[in-house]
């Protein structure tokens, strides 16, 4: 058996219906501008689809973690702006309120942040039942989120039929199941960024597929402090060091940085010294791996036959951090060039190959990190199988 998608559905399932489709528009802002429109771009091949085939689009997505409160700083309204330019057709914001007793027109409706309505994040069924009832098919397109079991994700999908997978899922399932199946060797996998809770559960997983995990960014403090070093004020996700303290005791053969580039702020670049990892001094923070350590990550990814990258290695917005992270998109662009299959996921290691202009260079850049993650070591993801299934073409 397997997913059932987008392509399998009859016009008649579209045709004048309307179509609740889930996606991740969960991009970086800054003061209200989209940084990196791409997650938006990769939604478009579903919408069309669905729009070309006479259906009426009524989109979900969550922006942020405004924690169930209306925060105006993670509201939808770029996106809708966005989406009506590329759509070229008009596209209304509403509330869920709204979207309930929606005028009847031709515009796609945009349901306001799912992750402003208490319920969404816990799978509330009587949320679920609200976002179903605003259609008669899901499509679920939202691939950086499949990993989530939220009302909008799971709940919905378990309560509308026909339930399928969208275009960018199909495209992003077919290139990690590539890495699931025999990546040829070394298999070379790089953890970075700052959800460290989401991720360490994993290594583990990662460690028995691969030959080699490096860890930079603020994962690699974490596993630092549990190797007893003092860290300053670097971001450390205190509840993991115990997690990470036990992987290391266990002989977890995990590449970790010896040198840190470290400043009191991330706005005081000017301040900022290269230390070795048990030098951190007291008041400064790891804000990118030092320059000996990205020689030596930079050269295993090099050697890698398959590659899979997920979050930066420093504060890489800060563009006096950057270093090390595009220093690591290059070598994975250069590994990509000598035959290696490379994956980068996540938004921000996937915006640093598109900040380094080498995007088309990496083999496939995912648009989820987490569920890109959680794919690689699992199989499955809970947004996945609560979709329909059909037997294999
Ligand atoms: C992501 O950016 O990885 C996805 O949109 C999921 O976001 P979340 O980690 O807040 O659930």
């Amino acid at each position: 058996m397997r997913t059932r998608v987008l392509s399998d559905l009859a016009e008649t399932d579209l045709c004048g219906r309307r179509v609740v489709i889930r996606v991740d528009y969960n991009v970086p802002l800054d003061e209200g501008r989209i940084t990196d429109p791409s997650r938006v771009t990769a939604s478009l091949d579903s919408l069309r689809y669905i729009l070309e085939a006479g259906g009426h689009p009524v989109i979900l997505s969550h922006l942020g973690r405004p924690k169930a409160q209306v925060r105006p700083e993670m509201s939808l309204r770029p996106v809708a702006a966005l989406l009506e330019k590329s759509l070229e057709r008009p596209v209304r914001l509403l509330s869920l309120d709204e979207a309930e007793d929606p005028a009847a027109d031709e515009a796609v409706l945009l349901v306001e942040n799912t992750r402003f309505l208490e319920g969404e994040t816990r799978g509330d069924p009587s949320l679920a039942r609200r976002f179903a009832a605003l259609g008669e098919v899901f499509v679920n397109d939202a691939f950086g989120s499949l990993h989530r079991a939220h009302a909008s994700v799971t709940g919905v999908a378990e309560l509308l039929t026909p339930a399928v997978a969208g275009f960018l899922v199909e495209r992003e399932l077919h290139a990690l199941s590539a890495l699931r199946e025999k990546p040829e060797s070394p298999f070379v996998v790089v953890f970075g960024g700052a959800k460290i809770g989401d991720k360490i559960e994993l290594v583990d997983e990662l460690l028995e597929r691969s030959d080699r995990v490096l860890v930079g960014g603020a994962m690699a403090n974490t596993f630092l402090r549990a190797m007893g070093y003092s860290m300053g004020i670097s971001l450390v996700e205190e509840d993991s060091v115990e997690l990470a303290r036990s992987y290391l005791s266990e002989g977890a053969a995990l590449d970790l940085p010896t040198d840190l580039v470290v400043a009191p702020a991330p706005d005081r670049a000017d301040e900022a010294i290269v230390v070795l990892v048990d030098s951190v001094p007291a008041g400064m923070a790891a804000l990118d791996i030092g320059p000996e350590t990205q020689r030596r990550f930079s050269r295993r990814v090099m050697e890698a036959k398959t590659l899979f990258w997920n979050g930066p290695m420093g504060m890489f917005e800060s563009r006096p951090f950057a270093e090390g992270t595009l220093a690591l998109a290059r070598a994975a662009a250069e590994a990509t060039g000598a035959g290696a299959f490379t994956v980068v996921g996540g938004g921000d290691s996937a915006a640093a190959v598109r900040e380094a202009g080498l995007a088309t260079a990496i083999s496939h850049v995912s648009t989820g990190g987490g569920a890109a993650l959680e794919f690689l070591a699992q199989g499955t993801l809970p947004g996945l199988q609560a979709l329909d299934e059909v037997s294999e073409r």
